[in-house]
């Protein structure tokens, strides 16, 4: 027997918290019965849905990486009706981001349903390098560059250490392992970079590449390989 929210997470459908929020919104059914208790327990011989659809440890597991298109959020449900990722995925099975990426920023973003691989990665002990490329028209200095490399106070934070380089006039590469709200523009922000345009180009030993925008595909058993390592 596990909590109900546990096993939501656990079939790749959402988080663990996410999974709270459809149990209170009555979007789910143990048995055929809407239950919004959130103590509730089920073990495998349970039947549970969402939105009528019966959900499962069994399904095949998919690992897709996806180039978001700037303008699309990537929660899994926007009350405000704007444009969500899972809009791009032509896919049978239900699949949600790992992590986000905010609605300006574009580039590689990982969906899967293999809730464990998800909780995983996103975990804070792993630190996952994630590079990121911000274009801009702000003349940068090497102060500013330094500044960024040593930690930024952004707020309620300062960050770790990040790799930071100037790649040509306009652009510059950012690494960071922490993946605090908006955290590259509010990394910029503190230095006074003005931020035209932010992309993230890899994500642990994945790379971007050339997937068009908006485009995905699945992950290679190579590059799975790497991101179990
Ligand atoms: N930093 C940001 O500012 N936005 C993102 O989406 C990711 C990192």
């Amino acid at each position: 027997m596990e909590r109900l929210n546990k096993f939501i997470a656990s079939c790749g459908v959402c988080s663990r918290r996410k999974a709270d929020e459809l149990i209170q919104d009555g979007r789910i059914k143990v048995n055929g019965e809407v239950v919004k208790d959130l103590g509730v327990k089920v073990s495998l011989e349970d039947k549970i849905e969402l939105d009528g659809k019966t959900i499962s440890k069994e399904e095949k597991k998919v690992y897709l990486m996806l180039n978001k298109p700037v303008g699309y959020v990537t929660t899994a449900s926007d009350e405000k009706g704007r444009k969500n990722v899972l809009d791009l995925i032509l896919e049978d099975v239900r699949v949600y981001p790992i992590g986000r990426l905010d609605m300006y920023t574009e580039g590689l973003l990982l969906l899967t349903n293999d809730g464990d691989f998800a909780n995983k990665l996103m975990h804070p002990k792993f630190e996952i390098d994630k590079r990121y490329v911000v274009t801009t028209d702000t003349k940068v200095t090497r102060q500013m560059l330094e500044a960024l490399r040593n930690g930024v106070d952004i707020g309620d934070y300062v960050t770790r250490e990040a790799k930071v380089e100037k790649l040509d006039e306009e652009n510059i590469s950012i690494t960071i392992h922490e993946g605090k709200n908006r955290q590259v523009r509010r990394m910029c922000d503190a230095v006074g970079i003005k931020v035209l345009k932010l992309k993230r180009t890899n994500y642990g030993p994945l790379s971007l590449g050339e997937l068009p925008v908006a485009k995905y595909r699945h992950l290679t058993d190579f590059e799975l390989y790497n991101l179990n390592k």
